[in-house]
């Protein structure tokens, strides 16, 4: 999609020579700025009853008398933030995507001062608009002809500001899309094999460097936990590291660890049925590193990053892991798995331990790991935990800047409480109760000295019910939070 900003002089809009206008407003009266045949329109609708200047409501316009774009939509929201501006957009955009148009232009008027965060939040509704999953649908509708988008601008400063959310949210939208994509694709078409393929392509594309470990190399590094949640699958496992170089060598980078499970059946500690195909989501934290690797070798910040997914099915089968099991973790702590559903936490603690070789200067991990974090959150804020204050804050302010929000939970000592084991350093789960904080606290013995910090997106990085589908989250918190740490 083409992104552009344009400065445009009062009256002007309605020249504009775009397929499609769409000009959200805020507030409950009609707001200065807008062309006089649009606020007539505009008027007209409202005492047609067919508009109102009320949060949600939408009017489409079809030739309005001297404007020359031939489709209007007119959108309401709350209030000026972009979080308001993005319901309104995706609302507006209900309207306009199902039609012929390739070229929208929109306004936006009386939300105030106009900043990055509204040309971000703006793209990122047309992004979420026109997306769909086709890759295995040969009978999906063709996509939405929509390409390009035009974003008025009110004065050159403010222009220059817009642009720069544009560039940014081109940069978000491309990550988050090939996040979706990986993570909606069945478990059949996304095997550990071909995920590692996927991120090859896009390390190739982008002037990454990539290494992929197949089951021997992962068996030579001593991954003993990661290999024996692996093994009940005839899949062979992918170890890949994927490496953004910013800055000098010497430069401690970021790292985004991701759990990449592409199918969750619980193993010998079999799921119940219902729901169970959700579980090919369960690789979203490692579609959510490679989108977020992808977002920032476009953008090239002055800092190193370095991505790292490990990828395996979880599945029953005379060579699986067994509940009793003792394994022994690259770190050479025994684990006692105690149910092989918690695996997600098996194959973190080996790439945690791994990683302390890069010295990073911050280490993040992703994963869709625990169904007590959706209890506890609900599907609107991922997770955070963390034992450093700082990288908590910046995670949280990345999370709001982006509107991919999470939430920081608790982690005192006493949580660790439940984490004994009679025949291993650890076992692999402690009680019912604060299921979410103890699998972190197990993966804190892991992160040894790093700053550390886990995301749990098990809410947040697919979508259920009539929606079902992967969001893409949290490739726009963790793209704002790797931009936020680049050399100034
Ligand atoms: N991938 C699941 C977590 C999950 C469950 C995400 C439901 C989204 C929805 C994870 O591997 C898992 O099975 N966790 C167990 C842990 C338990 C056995 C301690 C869970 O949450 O039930
Ligand atoms: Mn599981
Ligand atoms: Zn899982």
């Amino acid at each position: 999609m083409d992104f552009r900003t344009h400065v445009i002089a009062p009256g002007a809009t309605s020249r504009l020579g775009a397929d499609a206008l769409l000009i959200v407003l805020a507030g409950d009266t009609l707001p200065a700025g807008l062309d006089e045949p649009l606020a007539a329109a505009v008027k007209e609708a409202v005492a047609q009853g067919d508009f109102a200047l009320k949060p949600g409501k939408v009017a489409y316009l079809r030739q309005v008398a001297g404007v020359k774009a031939p489709r209007v939509a007119v959108a309401c929201a709350a209030h000026g933030a972009p979080k308001a501006l993005k319901a309104a957009a995706a609302a507006g955009l209900g309207v306009l995507k199902g039609l012929g148009a390739r070229h929208l232009a929109v306004q936006l008027a009386g939300l105030g001062e106009l900043h990055a965060g509204h040309a971000e939040a703006l793209a990122t509704a047309v992004a979420d608009a026109v997306y769909l999953y086709r890759s295995t649908k040969p009978s999906a509708p063709p996509a939405p002809k929509l390409d390009k988008l035009t974003l008025l601008a009110g004065s050159r400063p403010e222009a220059a500001e817009l642009a720069t959310g544009l560039e940014r949210a081109a940069a978000v939208i491309e990550g988050v899309n090939l996040a979706r994509e990986l993570a909606n694709r069945p478990g059949n078409h996304c095997t550990p094999t071909v995920l590692a393929n996927e991120a090859r392509k896009m390390a190739r594309a982008h002037g990454l460097r990539i290494e992929v470990m197949d089951r021997k190399a992962i068996e030579k590094l001593g991954m003993g936990s990661f290999l024996a949640v692996a093994r009940g699958s005839d899949e062979p496992p992918r170890f890949i590291v994927m490496h953004y170089q910013g800055a000098a060598k010497s430069v401690p980078p970021v790292v985004l660890v991701g759990k990449g499970i592409t199918f969750d059946s619980g193993g010998i500690s079999l799921k119940p049925g219902p729901e169970m195909d959700e579980m090919k989501f369960d690789m979203g934290g490692a579609a959510s590193v490679i989108g977020t690797l992808r977002a920032v070798a476009q953008l090239k910040p002055r800092l190193n990053l370095i991505g790292v997914v490990a990828a395996a099915e979880n599945l029953p089968s005379g060579r699986a892991l067994k509940p009793g099991d003792v394994v022994t973790s690259l770190s050479g702590q025994t684990i006692e798995v105690l149910n092989t559903d918690a695996e997600g936490r098996l194959i973190l603690c080996d790439a945690l331990t791994y990683v302390e070789r890069f010295k990073p200067a911050s280490v993040v991990d992703i994963a869709t790991l625990t169904g007590a974090c959706v209890i506890a959150l609900g599907k609107v804020r991922s997770g955070l935990f963390s034992t450093d204050d700082g990288l908590a804050n910046d995670l949280l302010a990345a999370g709001d800047a982006a509107l991919d929000p999470c939430w920081r939970m608790p982690m005192d000592e006493d949580y660790d409480e439940g984490l004994k084991s009679h025949f291993a350093d650890i076992p692999n789960i402690a009680g019912r109760d604060g299921g979410a904080i103890t699998a972190a606290m197990f993966l804190k013995r892991f992160a040894g000295k790093m700053r550390w910090a886990h995301l749990d997106v098990a809410g947040t990085a697919w979508k259920s019910g009539a929606a079902k589908g992967a969001t893409g989250r949290p490739v726009g918190l963790l793209t704002h939070y790797v931009l936020s740490q680049a050399l100034k």
